[in-house]
């Protein structure tokens, strides 16, 4: 556990209990290697058994699973209840769908929102974690960067930011930022398909950092998140400059 500042450094989470919701893919399972690799005692969350128990193999040092869907209220309570509170928890969970807002039926909006936008709100609302830990909620750069068939992305993304901009000043000394993510490598991709490529190449060729993103650069960010004492309240937007460009 974090006794005091005393024991932040930038490479060492040694000894932290750190929880990864939705850490068995993508963003959270680089996060989660990250913090293991640091030192810090992992655990994952996400709905299918099959892949906690592949996150949990290949995070190795110990780390633990359970499997949890943040759309059950009485299963997270549960969860937290049953454990020691957490250094740092990382909320990268969610499954949206895109269309656009004419298209996109009402109930599948609904729970686009049920998904992302009040995942992290129950996990916020029950998790505990010591002072002077974090929590980090991951939301995305369509909160600033609108496209065409994503507006519910980027209005759970800015509700996302806003929720983490609230939190830091109830939950503080627990220190609460936001990661947002430009496009990234993830499997969440795969949903394109055939056209996965094309962006991906597309996105190399016109986005400032001429590379696209993966998971270890924005689990990088949410290591930083977790070990600088003097961040909170902060929306980080990791792009390779998507946004502006
Ligand atoms: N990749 C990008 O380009 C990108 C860009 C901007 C923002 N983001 C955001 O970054 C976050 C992580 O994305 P990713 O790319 O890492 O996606 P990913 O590879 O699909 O991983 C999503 C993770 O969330 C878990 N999950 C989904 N719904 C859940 C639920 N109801 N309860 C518990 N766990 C759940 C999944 O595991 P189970 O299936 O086992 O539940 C998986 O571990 C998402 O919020 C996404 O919107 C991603």
């Amino acid at each position: 556990m974090l006794a005091s500042h005393k024991r932040w450094s930038m490479f060492d989470l040694k000894g932290a209990r750190v929880l990864v919701v939705g850490g068995t893919s993508g963003i959270g399972l680089g996060a989660a290697r990250m913090a293991a690799q640091l030192g810090a005692n992992v655990a994952v969350a996400s709905r299918s058994p099959d892949k906690v128990r592949a996150a949990k193999e290949l995070i190795g040092r110990g780390a633990s699973g359970h499997a949890l869907d943040t759309r059950d209220e009485a299963a997270i309570e549960k969860l937290f209840a049953n454990e020691a509170p957490f250094d740092h928890v990382v909320v990268s969970a969610s499954e949206t769908k895109s269309l656009p807002v004419k298209e996109l039926p009402l109930d599948v909006a609904y729970a686009n929102m049920n998904s992302k936008f009040w995942g992290a709100y129950r996990i916020a609302r029950a998790a505990r974690i010591n002072d002077k830990g974090s929590l980090t909620l991951v939301s995305g750069y369509l909160s600033i960067r609108p496209r065409k068939g994503s507006a519910i992305q980027g209005a759970i993304n800015a509700a996302v930011e806003g929720l983490s901009r609230g939190l830091a000043i109830e939950f503080a000394p627990v220190r609460v930022n936001c990661v947002s993510p430009g496009l990234v490598n993830t499997p969440l991709l795969d949903r394109f398909g055939d056209r996965k490529e094309a962006m991906l190449a597309e996105a190399r060729k016109t986005i400032p950092a001429g590379i696209v993103g993966e998971s270890e650069h924005i689990a990088r960010q949410i290591i930083a998140c977790m070990t600088n004492p003097f961040m909170t309240g902060s929306t980080i937007y990791l792009d390779g400059g998507g946004s502006i460009s």
